[in-house]
């Protein structure tokens, strides 16, 4: 079956309540299919996304995030993620004294259910940690390895903190990683080609490219044409003042880099003043 993630007017606000972000976002997006999402600074791209993982500081108010027919505004961010959703962060944050591999065997333990296993009362073995129901050392080891290689990222990245020191483009590469690792359905990458130098850019297309495929839905979330030339997408959406107010294909996103967003501001700016 293919999944479907599905956004139906979804209002959110930040979590005082007081400021309503996202005003009925509708959206669709199925395993195998590309999705970008370009708007100005401000309209409510990162918010989007938050509040599909679960994000405890962004207040669904209103509307639905159904994922294959089922709601999942009720689920916490780790369930989320067990249901095939993907969130790589526009600021991915630094985790000192968690290590890239500890960190990615606990998150891959979790989304692949070894985490519900009784913890086995006799320890883990030599490499195991005691009491451990995580993925077994050797397998998880084997495949971080496997993966950091074929996704350009430096194996010593495995023993370093998470995200701590990684300059920009080093994050940006280690999302691609997680995501890897995690095999999600629908993954939402948050401006994950901002921040790349060329010879950079180039390795995350690949990476995302290597990922794409029947099995995975990506949303990209960015401000630039330019990475569009790389990962094909299906499908083009405008997002401005807190919904998608425009969709069409690939010729969209070329539109918005020689015009710019003054026309979308034109057309759909007036009514939210007349509104208000
Ligand atoms: N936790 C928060 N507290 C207060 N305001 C917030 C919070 N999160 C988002 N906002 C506000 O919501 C609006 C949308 O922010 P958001 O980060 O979603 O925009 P964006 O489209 O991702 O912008 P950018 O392109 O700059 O990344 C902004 O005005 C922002 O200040
Ligand atoms: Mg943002």
């Amino acid at each position: 079956m293919t999944s479907e993630l599905v956004i139906q007017d979804l209002h959110v606000s930040v979590s005082d309540g007081e400021k309503e972000v996202l005003k009925g976002v509708n959206l669709t997006i199925r395993q195998g299919e590309v999705h970008a999402l370009m708007g100005p600074n401000g309209s409510g791209k990162s918010t989007l996304s938050y509040a599909i993982m679960g994000h405890p500081h962004y207040t669904v108010t209103g509307g639905d995030i159904l994922l294959d027919g089922e709601s999942i505004l009720e689920l916490e961010p780790n369930e989320r993620a067990r249901r095939g959703l993907f969130l790589a962060f526009q600021y991915p944050v630094a985790v000192p004294g968690v290590s890239m591999a500890n960190f990615l065997r606990t998150a891959v333990s979790n989304v692949r259910g070894y985490t519900d296993q009784p913890a086995p009362s006799n320890g883990g073995g030599k490499s195991g940690v005691v009491g451990s129901n995580l993925m077994p050392m050797r397998d998880f080891r084997k495949e971080l390895l496997d993966k950091m290689d074929e996704f350009n990222v430096d194996r010593s990245f495995a023993k370093r903190y998470l995200n701590e020191g990684f300059s920009g483009g080093e994050k940006k590469r280690a999302e691609i990683l997680q995501m890897a690792m995690l095999q999600p359905k629908i993954a939402i990458m948050d401006e994950t080609d901002s921040g790349l130098d060329i010879d950079a850019l180039r390795v995350v297309s690949d990476g995302v490219n290597k990922l794409a495929g029947p099995g995975l839905g990506i949303l990209l979330i960015t401000h630039y044409q330019r990475i569009l030339n790389y990962v094909q997408p299906d499908y083009v959406h405008v997002f401005y003042n807190g919904r998608v107010v425009i969709s069409g294909g690939a010729e969209l996103a070329h539109q918005l880099e020689s015009q710019g967003y003054q026309w979308v501001k034109d057309e759909f700016g007036e009514a939210e003043l007349v509104a208000v």
